[in-house]
């Protein structure tokens, strides 16, 4: 495999994948393991919205990929006893494919709108009065004689997920009532994801190797789900009754998936600054064009693990790289 093709390996779903995700998705809340604020609050939010007998607040969830953004829009939806209807900023093209959705919304119903960062501006502004007033003004005919016409909608609650929350302008996030930033997995309760899945695969698996493979998935369900099923694989293929740890040892290694989850990917990202820039700083967009990558998918989906771990700090001059990634690596680290 080259470096394009593995590059977002981890993050983007084939066809296949994505039904195993939905066979896999959590199905209430005992079954969504950690981010238990997040659920908290978001529970307490909905028995007091269903005590009051009115819909919930709008709520935005952002977060980098894979962390549970869209399978808490639909438990939120599930445990409002509503429907919930799902689009996505890059569907929704004009006022009028918004309009057409939110008429038919039922009293109370969701509406997720997945990568809202990628709305249009005209439809985002028709959204306000739409969030604020439960109301969509159309504008009929055209010049001098042209008048709007407003138009009453359900209450319903609109829930968002991005993974740019900079890209939202101010008063749009102003409008959501409850807003939440997922945070990355710890391995512990990611292993216990891996662990329910699995029964759910019917594979056997002990907990030490669980917890192998969460230490392993850079903070995130979508990856730990992914590396159980790679390792599933890999046991079946060599005939091993049940998944322990050194199986889990040889199938990631030999899908080049290091110690602390880093790839392919993350550490020719990490080598490239080292190498050619001396550990940084660097512009990102120079890293990009040696990189042949594009600048969104490095910030969204590679560099928040990096972040997140302490091997890559962005500064106003820069990306630079740290000492324990270079210690990470094998490569000398000569910097004061
Ligand atoms: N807290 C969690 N507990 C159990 N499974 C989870 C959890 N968060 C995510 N998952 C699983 O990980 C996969 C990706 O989650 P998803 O909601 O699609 O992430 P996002 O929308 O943030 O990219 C799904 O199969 C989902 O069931
Ligand atoms: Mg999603």
């Amino acid at each position: 495999m080259t470096f394009d093709d593995t590059f977002v390996s981890e993050i983007t779903e084939t066809p296949q994948e994505e039904e195993l995700f939905t066979s896999l998705r959590a199905g209430s809340w005992d079954a969504f393991h950690g981010q238990n604020d997040v659920k908290r609050s978001l529970q307490i939010g909905i028995t007091a919205a269903k005590g009051r007998n009115e819909s919930l607040d709008h709520t935005l969830f952002y977060g980098p990929p894979g962390l549970g953004k869209t399978t808490l829009s639909h438990l939120i939806a599930k445990e409002l006893g509503v429907n919930i209807k799902v689009t996505s900023g890059t569907a929704l093209s004009k006022a009028g494919d918004l309009a057409a959705i939110l008429t038919n919304l039922e009293e109370g119903d969701v509406l997720f709108v997945d990568e809202i960062h990628r709305l249009p501006k005209v439809v985002e502004e028709t959204l306000y009065p739409a969030m604020e007033d439960y109301a969509l003004d159309i504008v009929i005919g055209k010049g001098p004689s042209a008048r709007t016409l407003r138009v009453d909608l359900p209450r319903f609650t609109l829930v968002g997920a991005t993974t740019r929350y900079g890209l939202l302008a101010g008063p749009f996030r102003d409008r959501f009532g409850i807003i939440h930033r997922l945070q990355f997995y710890t391995p512990e309760a990611l292993s216990t994801i891996i662990m329910a899945a699995a029964v759910k695969l019917d594979v056997k698996i002990d907990e030490a190797s669980a917890l192998e493979i969460g230490r392993r998935s850079r903070g995130t369900p979508r990856i730990a789900l992914k590396l159980l099923k790679r390792v599933r694989d890999y046991v079946q293929v060599h005939e091993i009754a049940s998944i322990a740890a050194k199986g889990v040892q040889d199938a990631l290694d030999m899908f080049a998936v290091d110690k602390l989850g880093l790839e392919e990917s993350d550490r020719r990202f990490l080598k490239q600054i080292i190498q050619k820039h001396n550990g940084g700083p660097v512009g990102l967009s120079t890293i990009a064009a040696t990189l042949n990558e594009d600048v969104l998918t490095i910030e969204e989906v590679l560099e928040p693990y990096l972040i997140q771990v302490g091997m890559l700090k962005r500064t106003p001059k820069g990306r630079v790289v740290s000492k324990m990634a270079y210690d990470h690596l094998g490569e000398k680290y000569v910097k004061e």
